[in-house]
């Protein structure tokens, strides 16, 4: 069978290396949507800043994600990007093949389930691309696919929104947890990558999982959902789905944002299940810092409490992540001071 799911056609029931053991299938029983993950209305931002610092902080400690209504990103650019990232998903085979590669190192790679597809038991149900976005060297924008014909200009435009937007959390972030100001500037923002998940309607959603759970191992991830569910939280022993609100923005605060707040902000667990109806695209764009540069807890909020983190270079971080199977906790402790 061809590779990448969004090639195959009329898929009857779910391939064996698909289907994950009983103990890690989502299973039958319903996840409810829920309510109660913060919508957050950043239109009242320039009247009530000192409320939207505060509603921002408070979603951040309690949830690690959030939503944004009103957020100033171009809502029919966000619609154009949607539009052109499926459009890309329906390309003949033969088109996209050439970005097909499970090469880290490569700028703009289209694999299915995982980078690891070759030597992982069981497959997750999803085609993925991604590609850099920030900086933008000329030739970089080259290696992004051509076809639909409008994709480069479109996504290089949400980029540069999309950045500005997630710049702007973490500048209120930042003034929340009372960092100095321009705190996130510089190398800790320096990479921004794009991830768009494609995933075909599954004959049977108890059975596989289009993404595993994890958290976010970068400082800050968006997420443009599409109007089809799939998105789960785990909070407070238990799977929540994410609503799909129209035009809003998923904010889901990474792990070194947990780290840098000396544990204040949560980076949320979360997952992806399937359906068995509709194809689900959904945008992630990641902002990540630059390999070098070194991450710890912030001094203004390690005077009067011990930090919880030694300092560490990032790439050392995202190195033993992967290492670990993405496994947050695991990971976490190997870079904790304190139990
Ligand atoms: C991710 C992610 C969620 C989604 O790419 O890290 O969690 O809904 N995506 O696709
Ligand atoms: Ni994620």
């Amino acid at each position: 069978m061809d590779i990448l799911m969004s090639n195959w056609k009329n898929v009857e029931s779910v391939p064996k290396s698909f289907i994950f053991p009983p103990d890690r299938r989502p299973g039958n029983n319903p996840v409810l949507i829920s309510k109660d993950i913060p919508v957050i209305d950043l239109g009242n931002f320039s009247n009530h800043g000192v409320e939207t610092i505060q509603q921002i902080l408070e979603a951040s400690q309690e949830y690690g994600i959030f939503q944004v209504i009103n957020h100033g990103v171009s809502v029919s650019l966000m619609n154009e990007t949607m539009n052109v990232c499926k459009d890309f998903f329906d390309m003949p085979g033969e088109y996209k093949a050439s970005f097909y590669s499970n090469d880290p190192t490569k700028n703009c790679r289209l694999y299915t389930s995982t980078l690891n597809y070759d030597k992982e038991e069981f497959h997750y149900w999803r085609d993925n691309l991604t590609h850099r976005c920030h900086p933008l060297p000329q030739d970089h924008i080259q290696s992004w696919p051509d076809k639909p014909n409008t994709y480069r200009e479109t996504v290089g435009a949400y980029s540069v929104q999309i950045r500005e937007f997630l710049l702007t959390i973490l500048d209120i972030l930042g003034q929340g947890l009372g960092l100095e100001v321009g705190f996130f500037e510089g190398e800790l923002t320096k990479n921004q990558l794009m991830s768009i998940n494609y995933h075909i309607p599954c004959p049977d959603p108890s059975l596989a999982l289009a993404m595993p759970e994890h958290c976010d191992p970068n400082l800050i991830s968006m997420l443009q959902q599409c109007d089809v569910p799939g998105l789960e939280v785990y909070k407070d022993g238990h799977w929540t789905g994410v609503e799909t609100i129209p035009d809003a923005i998923v904010v889901i605060p990474g792990l070194q944002l947990r780290v840098i707040s000396n544990e204040k902000i949560k980076s949320a667990i979360h997952r992806v299940v399937t359906n068995s109806t509709e194809s689900r695209t959904t945008i992630g764009m990641f902002v990540i810092p630059s390999n070098e540069i070194a991450i710890e807890p912030a001094r203004e909020l390690t005077r009067n409490i011990p930090a919880v983190y030694t300092s560490y270079v990032y790439k050392d971080f995202f190195s033993t992540f992967t290492g670990k199977g993405c496994e947050a906790e695991t990971v976490l402790k190997c870079f904790r001071l304190v139990d």
